[in-house]
């Protein structure tokens, strides 16, 4: 006879003829991944005691033995003393097994009112709560970088694209601070989701709520589950409160449109890269050489990061289908939401950090300065845009303000484009006198429209590519990070 449970079959003890087998056993554990929430645990096990107590459903010895048991569990696993015990299947059941053995009945008592059911949910939603905010975090540490690279190339001219063709001059600072506008709406996301999930399950219990006078929106508050006024979240329904993975599905979302983001910079960079681009370096320590061909550099980091994007939006497909056809309140199930969902914390926190140095470089305490960011060869963005004749819109809209309908314009441009192209000269390189054979109405002023930096400056629309325009943006963004 023992007091204390060493395996979990004394968990639910007497009515069981035989024991697991060791496959069954496997199979079912989980303390080998799910030890990783063990802080949360401990803190809503600790919040759960402390209600317990203030509503006197437990003694204030019993609850004063549980917080000096908990103590020393969490200096055994901040030491690494404490033994995970795959017998004990789970992080819950591994804690409140080493509880009572330290402290006897008083962490036997741990448990009244409650189910791992709405314990494990509990403790899955505090664990991602801290992630998402150290996840904002990381994105508004990308943005920066992003910015203060804008903040160096606002007059820097590259061809923007549209079908990867190039199409008309933009401000290089421009097209980053487009993936600024993603990151900003990626942590928006996040915000969004870390209000539905920063709400209680516990006192749900098993299924069906509990005979005990719980305080759930006591919980809450110790576990700072409010909302923006202090008022405690608490979940509504025991049934869905058990069982609502939303919030785990939400994020993952978040966190593939994210690493979608983040794989559209990665093709743009492994572009910009290649030797028909020549536009951008990235620092030596994120690519690889070549183990046959001396001469190569390749792009490792962007690649790897593309490819892990397709990873973790497997992870939402993952999770989503988890979810499909499953009757209420708790199944099993939803042991397997831990994996898809660590996994896709680990990636994305990796992969901003990681981006985050890849563009924007890295401090060096000695100067105070960042250093080794992305290297951006201007010169190469210049003459790829006039190769590409990104000023024959400039052109039309030119002649269209000199009275000619826009169609016929257009016509007029692809004559001129077309013997430029035949001269191999951009049409700024054209002289005067063949610009107005395709249309009379050219004069001298059609150079300032036909220079890259003309055509940008006239892009002056809100969001449109104008270094004033550009430079605004700056401002609304650093305002806006700090
Ligand atoms: N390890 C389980 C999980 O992750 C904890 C909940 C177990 N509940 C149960 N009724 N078996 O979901």
């Amino acid at each position: 006879m023992t007091n204390q449970l060493d395996t979990k079959s004394q968990a639910w003890s007497a009515l069981f003829s035989e024991p697991m087998s060791e496959l069954v056993k496997r199979y079912t554990a989980s303390v080998f991944f799910d030890k990783r929430l063990w802080q949360a645990d401990i803190k809503g096990s600790l919040a759960h005691a402390e209600m317990l107590a203030a509503q006197g459903i437990i003694g204030a010895a019993d609850h004063a033995d549980i917080q000096r048991g908990m103590a020393q569990i969490t200096a055994e696993i901040e030491s690494g003393a404490f033994e995970w015990k795959l017998d004990l299947e789970d992080v819950h059941l591994n804690i409140e097994a080493r509880l009572t053995q330290l402290v006897g009945d008083a962490g036997k008592r741990l448990h009244t009112g409650r189910s791992r059911n709405d314990q494990v949910a509990t403790d899955v939603r505090l664990w991602l709560r801290g992630e998402m905010d150290l996840i904002i975090a990381l994105l508004a540490d990308l943005q920066k970088s992003l910015v203060d690279v804008a903040e160096q190339n606002v007059e820097v001219i590259m061809p923007g694209f549209t079908h990867l063709q190039v199409a008309q001059p933009v401000s290089f600072a421009h097209h980053l601070l487009a993936y600024v506008e993603m990151f900003a709406r990626d942590a928006e996301r996040l915000h969004d989701v870390r209000r539905r999930t920063n709400r209680l399950p516990l006192g749900a219990a098993a299924l069906a709520g509990t005979t005990y006078p719980l305080d759930r929106e006591r919980v809450a508050r110790t576990l700072g589950m409010v909302d923006a006024q202090g008022q405690p979240q608490v979940c509504q329904n025991s049934l869905d409160a058990v069982s609502d993975r939303d919030f785990a599905i939400e994020f993952t979302a978040a966190a593939s449109l994210c690493m979608v983001h983040i794989s559209r910079l990665s093709e743009e960079l492994i572009l910009w890269m290649s030797q028909n681009f020549g536009f951008v370096r990235i620092a030596d320590r994120f690519t690889t050489g070549s183990s046959i061909m001396p001469q190569k550099k390749n792009p490792d980091v962007p690649e790897l990061a593309r490819g892990k994007t397709g990873r973790v939006v497997g992870h939402l497909m993952g999770l989503i289908t988890l979810m499909k056809g499953q009757p209420l309140a708790y199944n099993k199930d939803n042991q397997e939401d831990k994996e898809p969902l660590f996994d896709t914390v680990d990636t994305l926190k990796d992969t901003l950090r990681i981006f985050s140095e890849m563009v924007g470089g890295r401090l060096n305490p000695a100067t105070g300065q960042k250093e080794g960011g992305i290297t951006v060869n201007a010169v190469a963005m210049e003459a790829a845009v006039k190769k590409g004749y990104a000023t024959a819109t400039d052109l039309a809209d030119y002649l269209v303000k000199k009275g000619l309908p826009f169609r016929d314009a257009h016509e007029v441009v692809a004559h001129a484009v077309k013997t430029a192209q035949a001269q191999g000269v951009d049409l700024s390189e054209l002289p005067l006198a063949t610009l107005q054979k395709f249309d009379s109405r050219i004069a001298q002023d059609v150079f300032g429209p036909l220079s890259l930096q003309g055509s940008l400056n006239a892009r002056n629309t809100l969001g449109g590519t104008a270094p004033a325009q550009v430079r605004l943006q700056i401002a609304r963004h650093r305002g806006r990070l700090g």
